[in-house]
């Protein structure tokens, strides 16, 4: 019998009870043992819920008993979950977390400290909710140097900027729909910012590259500055906006961020939209490859969870390998990173149409026009490949209404 502990009865822990339940003979053949949920810890009562005759309120029950192999962390938040998960591992047993947050701060820790105690510390679904992209990554893709990750990794985001694209949808009654349907962070602004998606490239660069990738040292801009205009323009160019976490390794420099992309139709990760998240990696052998499914919800975000404690299971008595080490990672500041940019720019004062366009010219050089009958008072334009610096530089003295990276 694997006895299992679920701390956190919320939108991903009720997700967690309710498989591990519903598919239980389906999941302990495939695990080769009984798997039984023991215990669900949360502060709350849940009366005339099936989760009455497990919970419990105090986390020493669960860590006292020597019964229980496998503690599944699905709070959210560094603390207590750091704490919690920790004592597990130091106690002998297994951990697996959908907790992106604590993963991006302290995997490289829990890792070595699971280690050091002969068990697990798995985090399958901290990365693009049901979709497998971390046991791929460290368990099939051993072969290649990643020389590119680009993703959609955020739900909420993509959603949004989905119902927004198609319906010219109201920002706010988007976002409120997606909170109702459980895709959002407690705090929203995590998405809308692009925190969330911050995390999860800092875990994928983390483990693609093997060193520790710092979340705070990533680049993040999230999507509150686009607008239905900006997707008027992608309409006349056959494009889309989509929120990226990209990673890329140029000349030995590894270069991470987050921000909206501006992407064409041949890129792949053009046609993935709503709740959808999907993480595109592009091997120096294989060539590229895309894992696509829900990135967020209940049901999806705990079937990778579950799978997690499947694969515990499966591997008690030793730890997998996986290199992730905790010395820090340098990474290529954003002033260096190459791109073109779309760009919007409205004429200062007393200056017309004409001779705002002659000055792009001048500045920015060779660029790609965009004009829409829909606006007449400004001027839209696609540069060459530049840098940051560059872009900050040419674009000084104009009045910018909008500007987004396009992704090559
Ligand atoms: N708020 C996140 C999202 C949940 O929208 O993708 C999954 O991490």
């Amino acid at each position: 019998m694997i006895n299992v502990a679920i701390l956190g009865y919320g939108t991903v822990g009720s997700g967690v009870f309710k498989i591990i339940n519903e598919n239980n003979s389906h999941i302990s053949r495939r695990a080769g043992d009984d798997v039984k949920v023991k215990y669900v810890l949360d502060l709350r009562d849940f009366p005339g819920d099936p989760v009455e005759d497990v919970l419990v309120h105090d986390v020493d029950i669960i860590m006292n008993d020597d019964e229980v192999d496998v503690v599944v962390e699905v709070m959210g938040g560094v603390e207590p979950a750091y704490t919690f998960v920790k004592k597990a591992l130091e106690r002998g047993k297994s951990a697996c977390t959908s907790n992106k947050e604590l993963v991006a701060k302290h995997g490289a820790e829990l890792l070595e400290i699971a280690r050091e105690n002969n068990v697990n510390f798995f985090f399958e679904a901290s990365v693009g909710g049901g979709i497998p992209i971390i046991r791929p990554l460290i368990e099939c893709l051993t072969v290649d140097h990643v020389e590119q990750i680009q993703g959609i990794m955020n739900g909420t985001t993509n959603y949004i900027l989905t119902k927004m694209e198609d319906e010219g949808a109201d920002f706010d009654t988007v976002l409120k729909d997606a909170q109702d349907k459980g895709y959002a962070e407690r705090n929203p602004e995590a998405d809308i910012e692009g925190y969330d998606a911050c995390r999860k490239i800092a875990i994928l660069t983390s483990l693609a590259y093997e060193k520790q990738v710092d979340f705070e040292d990533i680049y993040t801009e999230g999507i509150t500055k686009i607008t239905t205009a900006d997707f008027d323009y992608m309409k006349k160019i056959g494009a889309t906006i989509k929120l990226l976490g990209t990673s890329r390794k140029v000349d030995g420099v590894t270069y991470s961020m987050v921000a909206p992309f501006v992407l064409y139709s041949d890129n792949p990760l053009y046609n993935v939209k709503d709740v959808f998240n999907a993480i595109l990696v592009k091997g120096d052998m294989l060539g590229e490859v895309m894992f696509y499914g829900k990135g967020a919800g209940s049901l999806p975000t705990a079937s990778a969870v579950v799978s997690d404690v499947v694969d515990a299971v499966k591997r008690q008595g030793y730890t997998a390998r996986v290199f992730w080490s905790d010395v820090k990672r340098t990474l290529g500041g954003v002033d260096a990173f190459k791109t073109p940019y779309f760009v919007r720019v409205k004429p200062q004062a007393g200056e017309d149409i004409a001779s705002l366009k002659n000055r792009v010219d001048n500045v920015f050089g060779k660029v790609e026009y965009i004009s829409l009958d829909s606006k007449p008072e400004e001027i839209a334009f696609i540069t060459d490949v530049i840098s940051g610096s560059e872009y900050d530089k040419a674009a000084e003295g104009f009045d910018v209404v909008s500007r987004i990276r396009v992704s090559k």
